[in-house]
């Protein structure tokens, strides 16, 4: 899975690359941030987080595959943005896989890194045989990302009520899928 190099509105070249074991501090750093910044858009709390250690994080980046991976996109190397995949391994589900953990620094949003970053995700899940829908989940009331999503080609299909409840408070999720395969037609 190579390197992609995407540029920023303000005209910034960005990379766009696999995180490595190298990168597991810099990883820790972004996804606690993303978790402690914006607890309703992901599924899993700081504390539970904050279990992994970074020995934890460099093992499994070691361990990433085409199949099971985490995109980054760096500003002169700086993590500022990431997204994580994987495919579904049991063999009636294998032609499905999961977008998760899709995250951009505050100071770079509004700057095309996302689109950059699950852009060459994409590109590298279609890669992939037999792969054929990916999905993921989105909070209702998360307009930046239902858009994001969208664009690049995602449907909603159902509305989960009250799939996390962060604070007392409980937030619906839109679950979302793109047909890999428009051959056989999109949702
Ligand atoms: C959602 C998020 C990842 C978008 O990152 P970003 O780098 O700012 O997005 P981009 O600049 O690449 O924008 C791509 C598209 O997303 C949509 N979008 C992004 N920010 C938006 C906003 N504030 N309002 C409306 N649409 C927005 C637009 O369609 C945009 O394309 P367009 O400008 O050509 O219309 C970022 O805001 C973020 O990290 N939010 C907090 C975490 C989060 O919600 N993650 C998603 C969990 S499911």
């Amino acid at each position: 899975m190579g390197t992609a190099i995407g540029r920023t509105r303000s005209d910034s070249l960005i990379e766009v690359r696999r995180l490595r074991e190298g990168d597991a501090g810099a990883m820790r750093e972004l996804r606690r941030e993303a978790l402690e910044r914006e607890p309703a858009s992901f599924g899993e709390s700081v504390a539970e987080f904050l279990q992994l250690s970074s020995n934890a994080i460099a093992e499994r980046l070691g361990e990433s595959s085409n199949e099971n991976f985490i995109f980054g996109a760096f500003d002169a190397g700086s993590l500022i943005g990431m997204a994580g995949f994987f495919r579904e391994q049991r063999e009636k589900r294998r032609h499905k896989g999961t977008v998760w953990g899709v995250y951009v620094t505050t100071r770079y949003r509004g700057q095309g890194v996302a689109r950059a970053i699950m852009s060459a995700l994409l590109e590298a899940v279609r890669e992939l045989p037999g792969l054929a829908c990916v999905y993921l989940t989105v909070t209702s009331s998360n307009a930046a990302a239902r858009k994001l999503y969208r664009r690049l080609g995602f449907r909603g299909f159902g509305i989960e009520p009250r799939a996390l409840a962060v604070n007392g408070e409980f937030f619906d999720e839109e679950h979302m899928v793109l047909f890999t395969d428009p051959a056989r037609g999109g949702v």
